[in-house]
């Protein structure tokens, strides 16, 4: 029995340290997929892999995950560290940051209920990659 609660106290120990990972590790964990995503994305909007349907959904809800809890990886003890390129503007104008994830889940959103086909997808596609940069020209440092 006491051999158990030792178990049981280590699990919980684990997973208690699982939960509290590193903000700047997640986040930059999140948006490295969103980079990969934005690689096979590009590669089948210009062609050079073939159009596959479920990869195009696949791309879009890596997105959508990413805009919906992206946000949350930012204490206000992350600025700095783990070669974080994040800008101080994000704890400047919290609420601009958020509302930008917001309006690109939403595009995002409109992109997977529009996208059937190669032509559509390269459509939506071309959409919801613009928010990119626009977000990393305001909120991320230059390296
Ligand atoms: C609303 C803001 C926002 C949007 C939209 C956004 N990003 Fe980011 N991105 C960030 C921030 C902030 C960081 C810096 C995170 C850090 O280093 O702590 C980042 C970092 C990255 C990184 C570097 C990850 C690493 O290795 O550290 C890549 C790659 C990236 N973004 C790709 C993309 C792509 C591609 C898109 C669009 C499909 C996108 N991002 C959309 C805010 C955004």
């Amino acid at each position: 029995m006491r051999r158990i609660a030792v178990v049981v106290a280590c699990l919980l120990a684990t997973s208690g340290i699982v939960l509290a990972q590193d903000p700047i590790a997640q986040r930059r964990d999140v948006m490295k997929g969103v980079g990969a995503a934005t690689r096979t994305g590009t590669q089948m909007a210009k062609g050079d892999i073939p159009f596959d349907l479920a990869k195009a959904k696949e791309v879009l809800s890596t997105y959508a995950k990413a805009a919906a809890n992206f946000h949350e990886y930012f204490p206000t003890d992350s600025k700095t560290g783990g070669q974080t390129t994040a800008a101080p503007a994000i704890w400047e104008n919290q609420a601009d940051f958020r509302a930008r994830f917001d309006a690109w889940g939403k595009d995002i959103q409109a992109a997977s209920a529009s996208t059937t086909d190669l032509a559509t997808f390269r459509e939506s596609f071309g959409t919801v990659t613009k928010a990119c940069g626009a977000c990393h020209n305001t909120y991320r440092i230059k390296t």
